[in-house]
């Protein structure tokens, strides 16, 4: 037998495989293709105080190695998360971290604060979504900002809090650190990153264009994720979950090389609904094959070499 599991501060998993956020749903939506209570965790769609339609137009653009999505957070608000996709959760024994973003400071105290009076057991702050006008972006990419955003969410809230970065920055390392002594427990990275694409036709005689403007995710970003990774792990000790393109076990092995100590499958759902619960079988074969009997003992043994 091997011990996948890990603790982050007092939210414990099975395993380090997550799902990432606005990629799975709101709970067991996977449950025609995957044991969805087997998953480490699922983290949430982004939720916010009042339910958002998102953008409209075009939304998702399929790219070399990728997608690129302006979904603008379309989810059903806070209210509706409780009343209908908790219950869910809990009758399924899922273990899952709510994603939340807000417009405002205040947006996000209040959603902390309900998260606390619900007694939900991890939150991951979306700093850092792309895609909406205004919001989480201006925190994730200002320091100062980010710093008293977190602190007062952790005034507001005591279980495991996780903030999400964005890879649009120009110095990951000043943010993650201001991240860490702001109070968060754990760090998640990579979300989207800032891409365009453009589709051309020639009809009539003439070029009609159509561009989609938004974030890129999949296997195209997984090396601004390793980079990522790797840098801020030198400049904090809280725990970094890694996302970014992450598809196959060797994908997982790379980023617990740099440092991560679990990891997000984002994008790989769409194509591969069970891919999370295959990465982890192919996990555990690995370190039972070669004699890891704990999470832990590869995590070092992975980091030395
Ligand atoms: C369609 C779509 C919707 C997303 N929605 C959210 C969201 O609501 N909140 C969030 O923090 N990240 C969101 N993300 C970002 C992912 O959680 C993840 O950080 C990103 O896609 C990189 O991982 P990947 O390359 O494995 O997809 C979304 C990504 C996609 C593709």
């Amino acid at each position: 037998m091997v011990d996948l599991s890990l603790k982050i501060k007092d939210f414990d998993l099975k395993n380090p495989i997550i799902t990432a956020s606005g990629t799975y749903g709101y709970n067991n939506e996977f449950d025609d293709f995957c044991e969805v209570n087997k998953l480490g965790a699922v983290v949430t769609k982004g939720i916010t105080l009042e339910p958002r339609l998102g953008n409209e137009g075009e939304r998702i653009f399929e790219t070399y190695g990728g997608m690129i999505n302006r979904i603008g957070l379309e989810n059903v608000g806070i209210q509706a998360f409780l009343d209908e996709k908790l219950p869910v959760l809990q009758k399924c024994n899922i273990n899952f971290i709510l994603n939340i973003a807000g417009n405002t400071v205040e947006d996000y105290i209040k959603l902390a604060k309900i998260a606390q009076e619900n007694d939900i057991k991890a939150i991951e702050l979306n700093v850092s979504c792309p895609n909406v006008k205004c919001g989480c972006i201006e925190f994730g990419v200002n320091k100062q900002a980010l710093y008293e955003l977190v602190s007062i969410v952790r005034k507001n809230y005591d279980n495991c809090l996780i903030v999400k970065l964005s890879p649009n920055v120009t110095s990951a390392e000043d943010l993650a650190t201001a991240v860490q002594s702001a109070g968060a427990d754990a760090v998640s990275a990579i979300n989207t990153v800032r891409g365009m694409g453009v589709k051309l036709d020639f009809i009539n005689g003439g070029f009609k264009k159509t561009t989609v403007s938004g974030g890129l995710s999949g296997k195209a970003i997984k090396p601004v994720a390793l980079s990522f990774i790797d840098r801020i792990s030198k400049v904090i000790d809280i725990p970094i979950i890694a996302i970014g393109g992450i598809c196959t076990l060797a994908d997982v092995l790379e980023f617990f090389s740099v440092g991560a100590k679990a990891v997000q499958i984002g994008t790989a759902n769409f194509t591969h609904p069970d891919i999370a619960e295959k990465l982890i079988n192919d996990l555990e074969k690995f370190m039972l094959e070669n004699n890891f009997s704990t999470l832990d003992d590869l995590q070092k043994k992975i980091q030395k070499s």
